[in-house]
């Protein structure tokens, strides 16, 4: 049976907890978990901006075998809903995926959203034989675009960064660049934001077209409090226009407490400011301070489209290797007018 999870309870939450980390730890050689309160701290206070609704399989002896977490933007994309499906390693192949697929599909619909995405993640190249990707064609899905995940080990040799430093030098004259641990000053929150929404606009994601995100700067102190709850350093480098003040470019690193590698989130540059190797210049930045400040941090994991020539080239030039590839998948849900009244909503209770 399948049913939609209360976030305060601890008892449920656990379980699901623990077919997240059993399904990843399966399928992962390199992850590492965040700590189960770490999580609670996230899932239990979203963004008011997206909503969340989490889903579980149980047998009828009340355990959990798997789980299904959906993220339904409130204020941009409304016509879509992201979905993470995991299933204990050992409960694979009994229908619990394809379950909770056509859970997802229909609730898509009773929200009256247009399409319904799932990633999968596999090691080296693209296999169209792997497991996932059997699963995700078998279930409906069709695929979008593909990512390529790569890691970077650390430290990087410090005259390398020197060299690639020095390469960017004749362009940012104009820039400075800076580092901030743990939240950006409010002088720069309103134009960090706005460089923000428009990451989902400009990264490839093949025919498949991203609105603006609500990104304002009271949802960035939000989230830098809640990180610092979570026990999770963020790196910012910013590239501050120096005449305008204008956030001209941005690139963000995140360690989970107790992990011993960084997140590359996104990387960034203002459309009035491209071409002046700004993306070198911030992810130098940041990897300078990432060395200095934590010396533990074993590599760092990226992610980005393999049709992003810029953004590719600069991590190659870092010394990033392929470990992953990750594919967007997409269902196109069928307008809700056939499938009778909505079903009670976790939005917004
Ligand atoms: C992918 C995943 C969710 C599948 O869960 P599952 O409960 O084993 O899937 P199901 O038993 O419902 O399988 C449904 C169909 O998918 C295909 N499939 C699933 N696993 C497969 C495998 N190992 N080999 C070949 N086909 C497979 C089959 O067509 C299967 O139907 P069948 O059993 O009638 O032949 C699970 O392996 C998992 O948690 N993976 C990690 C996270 C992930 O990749 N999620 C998928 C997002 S799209």
């Amino acid at each position: 049976m399948i049913r939609l999870i209360d976030v305060a309870d601890d008892h449920d939450m656990r379980q699901i907890f623990e077919v997240g980390i059993a399904a990843k730890s399966h399928d992962q050689q390199w992850f590492a978990p965040i700590s189960l309160d770490s999580w609670l701290i996230h899932m239990r206070r979203p963004d008011p901006e997206d909503a969340q609704e989490l889903y579980g399989f149980f047998d009828p002896a009340g355990r959990c075998l798997g789980s299904s977490l959906l993220f339904i933007p409130l204020q941009d994309n409304t016509d879509k809903v992201y979905s993470v499906v995991d299933v204990a390693p050992e409960h694979r192949r009994h229908g619990v995926g394809r379950a909770l697929v056509e859970r997802n599909v229909q609730r898509a619909g009773e929200l009256g959203r247009s399409m319904l995405f799932a990633e999968t993640l596999v090691p080296g190249v693209a296999d169209p034989d792997h497991p996932f990707v059997k699963f995700a064609r078998a279930t409906g899905f069709s695929a979008g675009w593909d990512e390529v995940a790569r890691h970077l080990s650390l430290p990087v040799p410090p005259e390398r960064l020197d060299e690639l430093a020095t390469a960017t030098a004749a362009h940012v004259g104009d820039y400075d660049i800076e580092v901030f641990v743990d939240g950006v000053p409010e002088q720069h929150l309103a134009g960090l934001a706005e460089l923000l929404s428009l990451l989902a606009v400009d990264a490839p994601s093949g025919d498949i077209e991203f609105e603006a995100e609500a990104v304002t700067p009271d949802r960035l102190r939000r989230m830098a409090a809640r990180e610092r709850e979570q026990g999770r350093t963020h790196l910012s480098a910013l590239a501050i226009h120096r005449s305008t003040g204008v956030v001209a470019a941005q690139s963000d690193l995140t360690i989970d407490a107790g992990v011993e590698h960084a997140n590359q989130l996104g990387t960034f540059v203002h459309r009035a400011h491209r071409g002046k190797r700004l993306g070198m210049a911030v992810k130098v930045a940041n990897l300078r301070r990432l060395h200095r400040d934590r010396p533990d941090v074993r590599f760092v994991r990226t992610m980005n489209a393999e049709t992003n020539d810029h953004m590719v080239s600069i991590n190659v030039q870092l010394g990033f290797e392929v470990v992953e590839v990750l594919t967007e998948w997409t269902i196109d849900i069928a307008p809700a007018g056939d499938r009778g009244a909505p079903a009670p909503s976790a939005i917004g209770s």
